[in-house]
């Protein structure tokens, strides 16, 4: 049946995904941004408003949210300002508290809330795991209202940070790639399938109050996985895996660096696999999903960049403008 979904952060990468999958799904979305302009490509989904909003004020929130079936929460930052978890608390916990009273305001009955596997209040190994444990905790305490939680390993596909991060580096570094905690291991998931897990539970009341841990078909320390991002871009990189203390310090330095590539609460992230219990039996057997794997998915994307950046090249080289 239709129904009508606020995607909060469905401007972003996997937002993105998911809204194209919810408005496949014959569904009305309404997706909030703090530039709209930024994001006009959502546009040509028939059934897909974008909106100006500041959704941190609840009276934005409480207007967002009229009249809508399901909430879907996908706000989240990796990164903090200052490394203390202030940003973190307020960005997952507070807002989340916030998620919870416009709803309750608007009788929203149905919020799907996105965490992180390894979310725990108490022994989570970081300001994000920490944070978003609590915050998946006030959501599923919350009253009259039907929760259920996502907790993905990474996530990858067309649009990613975490592939096309590596990949950005490994193009600009010569020879050698130091990489800090180089045998964390991960079982990534691909973007559309964590899509198709939100949007079947919409219709399985049986997925009421669950928080399922979600993981792709394979798992890869990280070192494997930027030699398979190198072999696939054909880059002969030397990857040197760094030992702990020098994982720390590289941690220490990119902390400072703009964008903040790498920071002291990622390391601390790291010390915990981000690997399923239960492998990838939750997409297969909850939600009849067989999941894609890095090396069906990743080359379409990576490739496709490869061949974008040449032709933005070939164009200037022409003396025409570097990029649209
Ligand atoms: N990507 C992964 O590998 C991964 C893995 C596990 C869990 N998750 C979780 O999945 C969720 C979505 O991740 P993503 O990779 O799609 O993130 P993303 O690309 O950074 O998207 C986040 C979206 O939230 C919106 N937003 C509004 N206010 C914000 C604020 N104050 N700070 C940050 N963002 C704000 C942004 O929209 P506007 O800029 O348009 O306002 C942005 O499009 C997050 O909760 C993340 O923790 C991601």
């Amino acid at each position: 049946m239709k129904q009508h979904i606020c995607v909060l952060g469905g401007s972003g990468f996997v937002g993105q995904h998911l809204v194209s999958e919810l408005a496949a799904a014959g569904h009305e979305v309404i997706v909030p941004s703090r530039h709209p302009e930024r994001h006009r490509d959502l546009l040509v989904l028939p059934t897909v408003k974008l909106v100006v909003a500041n959704v941190f004020d609840p009276t934005d929130l409480q207007t967002l949210f009229k009249e809508q079936d399901t909430v879907i929460n996908l706000i989240g930052i990796l990164n903090e300002r200052r490394d203390n978890g202030e940003d973190f608390q307020r960005v997952h916990v507070e807002f989340a508290d916030q998620v919870i009273a416009a709803c309750q305001s608007q009788g929203v009955s149905r919020l799907l809330h996105m965490s992180a596997l390894n979310a725990d209040a108490q022994h989570g190994t970081s300001y994000y795991l920490r944070s978003k444990g609590e915050a998946e905790d006030h959501v599923h305490n919350a009253d009259k209202i039907d929760v259920t939680s996502f907790r993905p390993s990474v996530i990858f596909g067309p649009g990613d940070q975490f592939i096309n991060r590596f990949a950005a580096l490994l193009k600009i570094m010569p020879g050698v790639f130091p990489l800090a905690c180089g045998q964390s291991r991960f079982a990534p998931v691909y973007v559309r399938d964590v899509a198709r897990a939100f949007t079947q539970s919409l219709r399985m009341p049986a997925s009421y109050g669950q928080r399922y841990n979600l993981c792709g078909p394979h798992v890869y320390t990280l070192e494997e996985l930027v030699r398979e991002i190198a072999g696939m871009l054909g880059l002969k990189r030397g990857v040197i895996a760094l030992g702990d203390v020098a994982s720390r310090l590289q941690a220490n330095l990119l902390e400072y660096m703009p964008g903040k590539p790498f920071s002291r609460d990622n390391y601390r992230s790291l010390q915990m696999d981000s690997v399923c219990p239960e492998g990838d039996r939750i997409l297969r057997e909850v939600f009849g999903i067989a999941p894609a794997s890095i090396e069906t998915e990743v080359p379409h994307y990576l490739l496709n960049s490869v061949l974008r950046e040449r032709y933005y090249e070939f164009r200037q080289l022409a003396r025409r403008s570097a990029r649209p």
